[in-house]
């Protein structure tokens, strides 16, 4: 390793020369020949890690030669370029890891956010729901260490849990990814508390329902804000949280309704008006339909949107 930097270093000022400087007393201005560049060495692919030469040099007292050149070029972006600068390679001995080893300096597999710096801005999914997750909460305001979820839980760069394709509910269900804390014991439980995590659909517009006649609308703003229902009080095995299933199931019909199912749930004339009154506060008719989604005749329950069943 120490043979590529050299080599990519070409022509470079020298180490040993500065040093004769660095007795020179404390004064107003950083000195840059003693102690390195001020402005942090910084990198961003594929996590963000702040290197300080005055730490190390002023600080803690390093020579310039104790990194320079067998370990790091004196050029930014040389290591970068390597491709070879990640955590596996820091485990092995090289680049920062020739130090921090556990035994000259702390351990790269520990200590996380001494070198990297968690997002300040919230991460969000938006597929198939909208979850927002910040990092300062559960860092700065829990205390919880990067490591409790870098790399066991999740890696460091976002999108990676939704490629896997196993993040979901179920998933958290049997422990993994959020679900390892969010059981109900360490923090609280996926299972209950959906508003805490999942925001309603950005989607201004009510949700309609066109099967097969009649256009039926829900607002879900006026049911959670205006009447403080909760996300479970539906979304408890009532409604799914993905648009579409109770479209596609069988018995989404007056009959169910009437019966207690969907909305009869609660449109029971108790909870809240009852389905076999005030057809139309549901029902808005072709007309409103077509007011509503700037179609023109598609309401009339031969759309082919409708799998039969
Ligand atoms: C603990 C390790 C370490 C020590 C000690 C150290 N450096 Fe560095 N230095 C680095 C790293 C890391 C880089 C960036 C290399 C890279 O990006 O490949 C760097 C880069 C530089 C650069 C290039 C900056 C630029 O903008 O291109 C200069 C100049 C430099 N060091 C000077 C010094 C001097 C002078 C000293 C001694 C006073 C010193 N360094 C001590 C780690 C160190
Ligand atoms: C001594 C400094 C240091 C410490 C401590 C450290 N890292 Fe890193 N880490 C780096 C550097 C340098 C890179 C490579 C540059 C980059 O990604 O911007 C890196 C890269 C990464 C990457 C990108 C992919 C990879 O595998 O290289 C991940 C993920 C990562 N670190 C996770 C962690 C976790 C988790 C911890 C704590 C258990 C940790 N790091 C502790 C310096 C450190
Ligand atoms: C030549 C040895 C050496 C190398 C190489 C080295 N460090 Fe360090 N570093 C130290 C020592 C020694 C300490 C202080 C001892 C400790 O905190 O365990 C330290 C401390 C630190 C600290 C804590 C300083 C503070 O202000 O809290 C950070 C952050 C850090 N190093 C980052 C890095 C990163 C990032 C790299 C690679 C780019 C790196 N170091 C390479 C020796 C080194
Ligand atoms: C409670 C769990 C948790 C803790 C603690 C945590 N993170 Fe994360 N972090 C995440 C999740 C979740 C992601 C997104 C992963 C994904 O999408 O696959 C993430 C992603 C990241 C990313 C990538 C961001 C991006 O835009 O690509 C960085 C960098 C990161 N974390 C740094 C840190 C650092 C540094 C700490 C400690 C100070 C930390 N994290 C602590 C859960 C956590
Ligand atoms: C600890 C946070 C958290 C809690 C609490 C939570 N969820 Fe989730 N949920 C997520 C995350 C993260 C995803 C995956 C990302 C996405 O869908 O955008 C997800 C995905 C989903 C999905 C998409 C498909 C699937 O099965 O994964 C549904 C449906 C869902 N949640 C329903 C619920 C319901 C209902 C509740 C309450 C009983 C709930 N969630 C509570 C975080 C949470
Ligand atoms: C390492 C453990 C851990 C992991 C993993 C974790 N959390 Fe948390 N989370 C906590 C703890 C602890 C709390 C606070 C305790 C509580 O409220 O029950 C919390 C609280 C929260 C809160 C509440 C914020 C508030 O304002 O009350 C949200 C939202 C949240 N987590 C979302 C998530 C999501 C989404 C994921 C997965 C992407 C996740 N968490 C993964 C430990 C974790
Ligand atoms: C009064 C009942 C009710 C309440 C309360 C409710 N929802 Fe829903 N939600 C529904 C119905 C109905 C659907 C559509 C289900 C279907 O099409 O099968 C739905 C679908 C969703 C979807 C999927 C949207 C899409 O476009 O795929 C999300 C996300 C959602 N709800 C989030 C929430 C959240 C978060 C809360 C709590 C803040 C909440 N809901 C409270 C009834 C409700
Ligand atoms: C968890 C209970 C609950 C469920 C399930 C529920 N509603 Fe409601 N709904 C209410 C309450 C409470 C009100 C306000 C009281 C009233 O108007 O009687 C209301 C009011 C309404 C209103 C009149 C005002 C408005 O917000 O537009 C409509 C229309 C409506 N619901 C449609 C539906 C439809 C369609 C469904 C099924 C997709 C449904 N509701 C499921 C509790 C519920
Ligand atoms: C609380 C809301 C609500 C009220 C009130 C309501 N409906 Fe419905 N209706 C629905 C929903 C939801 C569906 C199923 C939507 C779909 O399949 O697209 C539906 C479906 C229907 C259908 C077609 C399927 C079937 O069950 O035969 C007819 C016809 C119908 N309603 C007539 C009525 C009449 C007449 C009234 C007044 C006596 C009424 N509805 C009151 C919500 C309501």
């Amino acid at each position: 390793m120490n043979k590529n930097f050299a080599m990519a270093l070409g022509a470079s000022i020298l180490t040993g020369s500065f040093l004769l400087v660095s007795q020179a007393t404390a004064t107003e201005d950083y000195d840059a020949k003693a102690f390195g560049p001020e402005s942090p060495i910084v990198w961003d692919t594929p996590t963000k890690v702040t290197f300080t030469h005055s730490t190390h040099t002023e600080d803690l007292g390093l020579e310039c030669s104790e990194c320079h050149d067998d370990i790091f070029a004196m050029q930014r972006g040389v290591a970068e370029r390597t491709g070879k600068l990640t955590m596996a390679s820091l485990a092995e001995g090289q680049f920062c890891g020739a130090c921090h080893d556990g035994d000259t300096a702390f351990a790269s597999d520990t200590n996380c956010s001494a070198c990297h710096v968690a997002p300040a801005a919230e991460i969000t999914w938006d597929d198939p729901t909208l979850v927002v997750f910040g990092h300062n909460m559960h860092v700065e305001d829990l205390g919880l260490e990067c490591s409790e979820c870098h790399d066991s839980i999740f890696t460091m760069k976002s999108g990676a849990a939704t490629d896997s394709g196993t993040f979901t509910m179920a998933a958290f269900a049997e422990g993994k990814y959020c679900g390892a804390c969010h059981d109900g014991d360490a923090a609280f439980s996926a299972n209950s508390d959906c508003g805490t995590c999942h925001t309603l659909p950005n989607d201004p517009e009510p949700m309609l329902w066109s099967k097969p006649v009649k256009a039926v609308v829900f607002y879900h703003n006026t049911h959670v804000e205006e009447y403080g229902l909760d996300c479970e009080s539906c979304h408890d095995g009532t409604f799914a949280m993905k648009k579409g299933a109770a479209e596609h199931a069988d018995d989404f019909t007056m009959e169910a309704l009437y019966a207690g199912k969907y909305c009869g749930k609660c449109h029971d004339g108790d909870t809240a008006f009852a389905s076999n009154t005030l057809c139309n506060s549901c029902h808005i008719g072709v007309k409103g339909y077509n007011r509503m989604t700037g179609e023109t005749s598609h309401a009339d329950g031969h759309g082919d949107e409708h799998s039969g069943h």
